[in-house]
């Protein structure tokens, strides 16, 4: 029977209250998912499990590979890689006896501090929709339904839940809707909708977005699901297009927690800033049911939300039965894998891969014999993610010390230097979830050892190479207050570099951070929050097995020279609204506009090896082909990032240039290939609030080279 067929004839056999157990989440009898939906026994529909995502596996009680941050992933331009790390993660969503992962999580990085910065993928849309799109494809590659988040405008935690996204039609269609698109295209299952609202709907609420864009205009034919207690009203959210609210039930203690009857309206409890009301939950129960007696929402619409999710549990097998969960490491389409060597792997080469090296005046790669210091203050902890609903529990992690000592052929000695940073949670912003509760399960001992910044300055005179640590502390639910590193942390960096001129600096931060003191060290790598591999991770680039291959997915620069800074009104917002007014100028687009020089601009990265560029030709009408040359005598991993700098038009004022494509090539020493790029549309096109997508005619420059701001060969393409 074909797929349409099959899901029709079941719903036919479905009565209304069947049907309403099929768009609203229930409790899970095995306490294992993020969401539950029971399915309908008599008529053989499976219950089916959501689980979050996006930095792993995170079911309840349960351990899974923790792989890196999703910026991490993005930040090695290696979309085969992020296919890989899909694919990994679907497999074990499998074996953990799930049904759909909440990930990948592909909203624009517009605002520096955000929390969840870590989660996202890039500033750049052609960026995070080719990333996004990896993974999405690697996800449903193991039958597991990937689930893109958070459609849409969702760039910042505080007011998360109320602020509004008050952006022109012009910057979401070019800047924030584009990775939705990419991951529709790559044929997403599912869609989950945003907390805030845009332009004063609550993206729930949306039906210009969710039913005309989403669902109309790019023909998505998966489900929508509301974020967590996200669905804002029962008649607006159905008619808008919504599919299923999560998680259908109040939070346990929840209730008690706002005071029991919060029908009475109780004046004295507030939802802390970012936390969603716990208790709203149900709107797709009986109000629904009521909505469609009234004829507020029509039947058809009820409808159309079961067949979506039975058009997407027959798609991924859910509807033919036989799933079974698999033994931890055993390998097996059906039962999915847990925690194997080649999961670990993949988590230990995107941990690698997508470590980018600042700058380097030679100490690196480390020579295998240097005497290390191997300084800060949390080197005996493994960075696996940052706080919220991605935190994943690994079976096995490596911690810097642990890394670099198992690597090491010369004396290894260790310095905290100075206080412990203190993870964040989302979990302890929680009134109701008790501190048994918590989901990273590594309650930290802050008591555990006195630091020292003179042992510190000791350690780092004593050997050939320091190298410092340090970390931010990022979660979901709160956005930074600075981009400062949290803690003495840059003391302890100026005061090691004082006392040794080699020092190195490994920075672990969810997103930008300022590094004050970066030219007064020897080398400054960047590794996101690595996961379980970190120390494995640090030490191989650190000692050169690794190229450190990434480039950047989002510029760094001080705070004030972002265009969200000093303008309350832009962000955090006033009065319950953010004003994009910055419109499609993010990222390296405003530091281009504006002339300002960033610290370290979008897609940069050194690599061990040296890449030289050859004159780039046309390939075809939307492909270019250039020579790059590894002229070093070690084998390199390359990125090759091709730009459009548009033509003028009068009264348009556009970026100076945007990311068209990328490709990341591994050469050996001495190798030289040609790199074919394929051109994004998007770059060319310009979106009109009268006649939409535009091309204006005109010659524009194809710009190819390592960074946005280190551009290597041009090339004149008409249109
Ligand atoms: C987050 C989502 C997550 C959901 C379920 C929400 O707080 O915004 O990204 O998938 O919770 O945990």
């Amino acid at each position: 029977m074909a797929d349409d067929d099959h899901t029709g004839a079941l719903l036919a056999r479905l009565s209304r209250t069947q049907k309403l157990a099929l768009v609203r989440g229930a409790t899970d009898p095995e306490g294992t998912a993020t969401g539950y939906l029971p399915g309908v026994e008599e008529a053989g529909i499976p219950p089916f499990r959501l689980v979050d995502g996006p930095l792993g596996i995170r079911a309840e009680g349960q351990r899974a590979t923790a792989f890196p941050a999703s910026i991490a992933t993005a930040a090695t331009f290696d979309t085969d890689l992020a296919q890989r790390q899909g694919a990994a993660m679907g497999r074990e969503a499998t074996a953990l006896g799930q049904d759909a992962l909440l990930a990948p999580g592909v909203n624009i990085i517009r605002v520096p501090q955000c929390g969840r910065n870590f989660e996202y993928l890039s500033e750049d849309p052609v960026h995070a929709g080719a990333v996004g799109a990896g993974l999405v494809d690697g996800i449903q590659s193991a039958d597991v339904v990937a689930t893109v988040k958070h459609f849409v405008a969702n760039n910042q935690e505080t007011h998360r839940t109320t602020v509004s996204a008050e952006v022109d039609e012009r910057t979401l269609r070019e800047l924030y809707l584009p990775p939705f698109r990419a991951a529709v295209d790559a044929g997403v299952g599912s869609v989950m909708t945003a907390y805030n609202r845009v332009n004063g709907t609550h993206m729930s609420d949306h039906e210009r977005l969710v039913g005309d864009v989403l669902k109309g205009e790019w023909g998505f034919d998966g489900y929508v699901v509301s974020d967590w207690y996200g669905l804002e009203s029962p008649v607006g959210a159905a008619n808008a297009g919504m599919d299923v609210e999560m998680p259908g039930v109040a939070a346990p203690g929840a209730a008690e927690a706002a005071d029991s009857d919060t029908a009475d309206g109780d004046e004295g409890f507030e939802w802390p800033n970012g936390i969603p009301d716990a208790t709203h939950a149900g709107l797709f129960g009986d109000p629904l049911a009521d909505a469609i007696d009234s004829g507020e929402v029509p039947a058809e619409r009820l409808d159309d939300m079961v067949r979506r999710i039975l058009g997407q549990m027959n798609r991924f097998g859910r509807l033919d039965g036989g799933r079974t969960a698999a033994e931890d490491g055993e390998s097996d389409d059906q039962a999915g894998e847990l925690d194997s060597q080649r999961h670990r792997d993949i988590a230990a080469d995107v941990a690698a891969r997508g470590t980018v090296l600042f700058d380097n005046d030679g100490v690196l790669p480390l020579a295998d014999g240097a005497d290390v210091a191997v300084i800060g203050p949390n080197v005996d902890e493994p960075k696996l993610g940052g706080g919220g609903s991605s935190e994943t529990t690994p079976v096995h992690s490596v911690t810097p010390v642990e890394g670099i000592e198992s690597r090491a052929e010369g004396a290894v000695t260790t310095a905290f230097g100075v206080s412990q940073i203190e993870s964040v949670s989302l979990f302890d912003l929680l009134p109701f979830v008790g501190e048994d509760d918590e989901a990273d399960g590594s309650a930290e001992d802050t008591t555990r050892r006195e630091p020292s910044l003179d042992d510190a300055v000791d350690a780092a005179e004593a050997a050939d190479v320091p190298v410092v640590f340090v970390r931010d502390a990022t979660t979901e639910a709160r956005d930074r207050d600075t981009l400062a590193l949290p803690g003495r942390q840059d003391e302890l960096v100026s005061a090691v570099a004082a006392a040794n001129e080699n020092t190195v600096v490994v920075v672990r931060s969810g997103g930008p951070v300022e590094l004050p003191w970066h030219e007064d060290v020897a080398a400054v790598l960047e590794q996101w929050y690595p996961g379980q591999a970190d120390g494995d991770a640090a030490a191989a680039v650190l000692y050169g097995d690794r190229d450190p291959s990434g480039r950047l997915p989002v510029t760094f620069a001080p705070e004030t020279a972002y265009p969200t800074a000093g303008a309350e009104r832009r962000y955090p917002g006033v009065d319950d609204e953010a004003h994009y007014d910055e419109g499609v100028f993010v990222g390296y687009r405003h530091f281009d506009d504006a002339d300002v020089d960033p610290t370290y601009p979008f897609g940069h990265g050194h690599s061990y090896a040296t890449f030289e560029y050859g004159p780039a030709e046309t390939a075809g009408e939307w492909t270019v082909a250039v020579p790059v040359e590894n002229v070093a005598d070690r084998s390199g991993r390359e990125v090759v990032q091709a730009y459009v700098r548009p033509p003028s038009v009068d009264g348009v004022d556009r970026p100076q240039r945007e990311l068209a494509g990328f490709e990341a090539v591994q050469l050996a020493a001495g190798e030289r290939q040609s790199v074919k790029l394929t051109l994004d549309d998007l770059a060319f096109s310009r979106y009109d609030p009268d006649s939409g997508w535009t091309v204006d005619t005109g010659t524009y420059t194809v710009e190819i080279g390592r960074s946005s701001r280190d551009i290597r060969t041009t090339l004149p393409v008409d249109r």
